[in-house]
């Protein structure tokens, strides 16, 4: 084993991603005056959330009137009823106070001519229980997380949040108590950090990149998941991941949906808007699931638009270059540059992509992760939360809506800070770490780093890619699901002949792009295994040989567990059916119209 330089800290609180979440987190950590560092692997303002565009949704009621019950509604109804109520009824709630903390913390929101928060629709999200389309997603222009990060951070460093910048997570230190901390590597200088903290915060994001095409940044690979499950916890409901029906055709990038809330629409070859035939009320606003799958039916029907009529086309030439300059400029400028379209003249074209895991690290609304029991579904492990994408609390279900990403991050940064107060005393002595408390990661660092087999990450990460796009797709079928988890067995059997050819530890991508693939692969595994044992259509799974949902028999959350062989196994715990409070009721199921 190498000679790790090996350098201890002590925290309160340790918050791992500088996402959103994370930063929302750690905002409201060192506000309430908690010791707090936050690691992260890229300089906090490029985190993926910077990404995100067309806006965060709350009820405000800012241009025509809304309710968080509504809000509520829509997000029970998007879920298909996957969705944990009680979560749900905390975040639709919330989303006001949240996003009146995020202007007062400086979000420069867009505005209405008299000075409120500009709000624009966004798919499924409707008054009246359903009834017509609402404004309800907060946007800043179309560069929404751009702008809620950068205020974030600044916050965070304005109460002295303590950052460590391009460190690598490399795992939990657990012991028999729960999560004592975090081990990570520095990747500037090689030395090893063991981080001590009373509580853990994992906000490292979804895992986009498990998958050929997406919409995520190639950061986003799964690394908070990857060390719970080395941790030997589950992953909760990976089976559900999102298709976003505009990314560029080609490039992945994404298109907001605020832009066919703006009025844009999608057309076939024949000049068709198809979403009429398939959503009658919701048209092009209908939830994602519905309008990728319709996108999918219309190329495979033989009306795809281009050469090989296998895209469509997004609409925005209509809403004029006044409109686009000033509510979409972002997107304008991507579809310039990554499809080579003036949209403000010609169609862009698009394709569903890759956008968003549903699935996660199971947590309660409180942010705190949950390690199921014999005869305890809900019990919770101490000293270690998950919040944003790489949590399941379970709010978005089996399909999350527009604009309830960002609300998810800035609600449960905000709510794991909350529960701090609750549960920890500020400066507490840390119990001694165990002598071997960071031999897990080090032996595993260790084994990566002097990989000499025949297969580069690069070889191995395509396989997973390739496999994941083509069975575990928009729509799935039971003999691709069944083809795909074998050949996901055989790829993750690969890792054992990787080929590491940087031995060095000092800015080492070639290392931390193979801790990444680990990551990305539990995530894979996990999710297409669910996906295969899943036997019924729901949100964003659609089973080809079950295409109806089954509320009898598969209205629970999976549960799946990877051991160090890559085996996956599955287990099942009840969804929710309660509300938070007894101002709403428990929105019973029933038949999804749009
Ligand atoms: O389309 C978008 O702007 C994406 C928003 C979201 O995923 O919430």
């Amino acid at each position: 084993m190498a000679a790790f330089t090996i350098v201890d800290h002590d925290y309160d609180v340790v918050v791992v991603g500088a996402g959103g979440a994370g930063l929302r987190a750690t905002f409201g950590m060192v506000q309430q005056g908690f010791k707090t560092a936050c690691i992260t692997k890229v300089f906090p303002t490029r985190s993926h959330t910077v990404a995100a565009q067309g806006g965060v949704a709350a009820s405000l009621g800012n241009i025509g009137e809304d309710n968080w019950q509504w809000h509520m509604y829509d997000t029970v109804k998007g879920s298909d009823w996957l969705g944990d109520q009680d979560a749900i009824e905390y975040m639709c709630r919330e989303a006001v106070p949240a996003i009146h903390e995020l202007e007062h913390a400086g979000v420069p929101f867009s505005r209405t001519p008299e000075g409120k928060i500009y709000q624009r629709p966004f798919g499924g999200h409707m008054r009246d229980f359903g009834a017509a389309p609402v404004q309800r997603a907060c946007a800043a222009a179309d560069r929404t997380g751009h702008a809620i990060l950068h205020a974030l951070y600044q916050q965070s460093l304005k109460y002295k949040a303590e950052f460590f910048i391009e460190y690598f997570a490399v795992d939990l230190m657990m012991d028999e108590s729960g999560c004592r901390g975090v081990v990570a590597l520095d990747m500037a200088t090689g030395t090893i950090h063991r981080f001590k903290a009373h509580q853990t915060v994992i906000a490292t994001g979804g895992y986009g990149r498990a998958y050929f095409s997406c919409t995520s940044a190639h950061t986003c690979t799964g690394d908070g998941n990857g060390m719970v499950a080395r941790a030997g916890l589950p992953l909760q409901d990976m089976e559900f991941v999102q298709f976003h029906p505009t990314g560029v055709y080609g490039a992945g990038v994404l298109i907001t949906e605020g832009s066919r809330g703006e009025g844009g629409y999608l057309t076939n070859s024949e000049g068709e808007r198809f979403m009429e035939r398939y959503a009658p009320t919701a048209k092009d606003l209908a939830s994602r699931d519905v309008v990728s799958r319709s996108m999918t039916l219309e190329i495979r029907e033989g009306r795809g638009v281009g050469p090989e009529k296998d895209h469509i086309y997004l609409h925005l030439e209509h809403l004029g270059a006044d409109v686009l300059h000033k509510r979409l400029p972002g997107i304008t400028e991507s579809a310039k540059v990554f499809a080579g379209v003036d949209a403000t003249k010609q169609p862009i074209p698009v394709l569903p992509t890759v956008h968003y895991n549903m699935g996660g690290i199971p947590t309660n609304y409180m942010a705190e992760v949950i390690r199921p029991t014999p005869g305890q579904p809900d019990a919770t492990i101490p000293g270690l939360m998950a919040i944003g994408e790489a949590a399941c609390v379970s709010v978005h279900g089996a399909n999350r809506l527009g604009a309830n990403s960002l609300l998810d991050i800035v609600v449960f940064g905000r709510a794991a800070a909350l529960r701090c107060k609750d549960i920890i005393k500020k400066g507490s002595a840390h119990r001694p770490l165990a002598k071997d408390a960071a031999d897990l990661a080090l032996s595993r660092l260790e084994r990566i780093r002097t990989a000499n087999g025949s297969q580069t990450t690069a070889m191995i990460r395509k396989n997973m890619q390739r496999t994941m796009q083509n069975d575990a797709a928009v729509f799935r079928a039971s003999k691709t699901l069944k083809d795909g988890v074998a050949k996901m067995g055989e790829i993750a059997a690969t890792l054992t002949d990787l080929k590491v050819s940087d031995r060095s530890l000092v800015f080492n991508t070639d290392l931390i792009e193979a801790l990444e693939l680990e990551n990305l692969m539990a995530c894979a595994l996990t999710t297409i295994t669910g996906a295969e044992a899943r036997h019924e259509s729901r949100g964003g799974h659609a089973h080809e040989d079950y295409p109806d949902r089954n509320d009898e028999t598969w209205m629970k959350h999976t549960l799946a567990w990877v051991d160090d062989k890559w085996k996956v196994k599955l287990d099942y715990r009840p969804v929710h059916s309660y509300t938070l409070t007894n101002e709403i009721e428990y929105i019973k199921p029933k038949a999804r119209v749009y």
